[in-house]
């Protein structure tokens, strides 16, 4: 089947380096000899058919831009087969060849609605800042929310230290422990929390408890840093703080990272990785794949069923649990 015209969304939570991606994918595209058009506000644009064309003087100056161009947005209506099937119509109208959907879970599931409704070629590209999508080592935007929670962490640790305080912060990853896991490392805080590992309250408490002596015993540690994914201690990060409070005399204060670790110019590792995917989704879709997910493994690039995204859990990389579990106990 002849490709003539590509269409692209960005949907769910933004991530760094969704432009870069836009531009990475209108680029192969405009050097195939290709037409590419943008849906916005992710598949409500696809409902309501909102549209823009995208050419290479569209992108020009986006790869160091952090957001969307298109806008991103999630859509209940999609959920229904009702608005699938509108979309399906709406592609067919535009006489758009092709989709990309640049997202994560939520987007990728939406992409396997829509190919039972519309048989053109339907690809997803992972992107996500909570790193948790199956198939791919990493998800665009994921290198970029770590720099910002690092360099939030690293801030902290001063006043922290001023304060010889408890800083417990909370990071986003909705159910994923990677943003936690890596930003903890890297900023050399003392312990993590995160829902792969979880136990129960009870139990957490004690595992702080005990690496808070240890590091006071090894180290004189005057401040502690404990890095927490979002919605994760039972009744809120607060009580959690109540407790640590009456347990140590320390002064204990709470910060929650939010949305500033959506925001912001991709790191390079991102603004790589969205041109490779990018490009690598245009031939895929040249060579006639459909229903895949473009990710990569080892850095070689890799297609996955969307099934198996939507199915399968990513585990949490062990050598980085390993290696915490070391070197958090002497500092
Ligand atoms: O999926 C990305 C993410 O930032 C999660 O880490 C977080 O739980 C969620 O989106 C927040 O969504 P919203 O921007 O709708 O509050």
């Amino acid at each position: 089947m002849p490709i003539n015209k590509i269409a692209i969304l960005t949907s769910g939570g933004d991530a760094p380096g969704m432009n870069a991606c836009i531009r990475a994918i209108c680029l192969a595209c405009e050097h195939d000899g290709i037409e590419t058009i943008g849906y916005k506000h992710g598949f409500n644009g696809l409902l309501k058919q909102d549209w823009r064309t995208l050419s290479a003087a569209d992108v020009y100056n986006l790869i160091q831009r952090g957001g969307t161009i298109l806008y991103s947005a999630r859509c209940e209506k999609f959920r229904t087969n009702d608005g699938v099937a509108l979309a399906a119509k709406n592609l067919d109208e535009n006489t758009v060849d092709a989709l990309i959907i640049v997202g994560g879970n939520g987007s990728f599931m939406g992409a396997e609605h829509l190919q039972k409704f519309w048989n053109k070629p339907v690809i997803g590209i992972p992107a996500t800042i909570d790193n948790d999508i199956a198939g791919t080592d990493f998800t665009i935007g994921f290198h970029t929310a770590i720099q910002t929670a690092v360099e939030s962490i690293d801030k902290v640790r001063d006043t922290a230290e001023a304060f010889e305080r408890i800083f417990l912060v909370e990071v986003m990853g909705r159910d994923a422990g990677y943003i936690a896991l890596d930003s903890a490392i890297c900023s050399g805080s003392d312990h993590v929390l995160v829902p792969e590992l979880f136990t129960s309250a009870a139990e957490e408490l004690v595992k702080i408890l005990d690496k808070l002596d240890a590091r006071r015993k090894n180290n004189a540690n005057s401040s502690h840093i404990i890095v927490i994914t979002e919605n994760l201690w039972p009744g809120g990060l607060n009580v959690l703080a109540d407790s640590l409070v009456s347990e140590t005399g320390f002064d204990v204060r709470v910060l929650t990272l939010g949305h500033v670790q959506r925001g912001g110019s991709p790191v390079s590792k991102d603004r790589m990785l969205a041109t490779r995917l990018g490009t690598y989704a245009v031939e895929s879709i040249l060579k006639g794949e459909t229903g895949v997910m473009v990710g990569e493994t080892h850095t070689k690039p890799v297609l996955v069923d969307l099934e198996t995204t939507r199915t399968k859990n990513k585990n949490l990389n062990h050598y980085s649990v390993d290696i915490l579990e070391k070197i958090t106990r002497l500092g």
